[in-house]
């Protein structure tokens, strides 16, 4: 099984991702939001198996030193065929030399610890929702 990358969001069929990401049970928000998401972020990838898009990524960076990766998704049927790898390291090629800082989804912290990455002592975050996301394991 392979895969193509591509980066941008040319073609990308956003209800697809909004689906992908509910499927998941990562944070959705409409097809639309998706789409200004990922059309705003520094970078996109996305990952096809012939026509069929399987998983997707991106990232938010100010090109210098700091950046943050977002909305990584495989879905569950091509799931640990080394895709989510594949995407994650495309990102990093095109942040470097920035910081790089993410928050895994709760149980997904290996993924990102083979990945290089390593637990943050003193990470905060302010989310809209504090209440759901401190249920889902996000935060304290
Ligand atoms: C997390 C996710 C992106 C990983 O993608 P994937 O294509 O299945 O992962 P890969 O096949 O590239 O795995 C790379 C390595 O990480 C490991 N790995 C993958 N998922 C893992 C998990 N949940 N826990 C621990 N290790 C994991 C693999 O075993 C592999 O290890 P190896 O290099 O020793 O063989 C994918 O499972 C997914 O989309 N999950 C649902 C959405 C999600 O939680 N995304 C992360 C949000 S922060």
């Amino acid at each position: 099984m392979d895969v193509e990358l591509q980066f941008g969001c040319d073609g990308v069929d956003w209800t697809f991702v909004f689906e992908t990401l509910k499927r998941v049970g990562m944070a959705h928000f409409s097809p639309e939001q998706h789409r200004q998401a990922f059309e705003a972020s520094s970078a996109a990838v996305f990952a096809y198996s012939g026509n069929r898009l399987v998983g997707f990524a991106r990232a938010l960076s100010d090109g210098a030193c700091q950046a943050a990766i977002y909305d990584v998704a495989v879905v569950p049927e091509f799931q640990r065929n080394g895709f989510g790898a594949r995407l994650v390291q495309a990102l990093l090629a095109r942040l470097e030399p920035c910081n790089v800082i993410l928050y895994a989804a709760p149980g997904k912290e290996d993924f990102y610890r083979k990945l290089g990455f390593r637990k943050m002592k003193t990470g905060m975050a302010l989310f809209p929702n504090a209440a759901a996301r401190a249920q889902q394991g996000f935060t304290d």
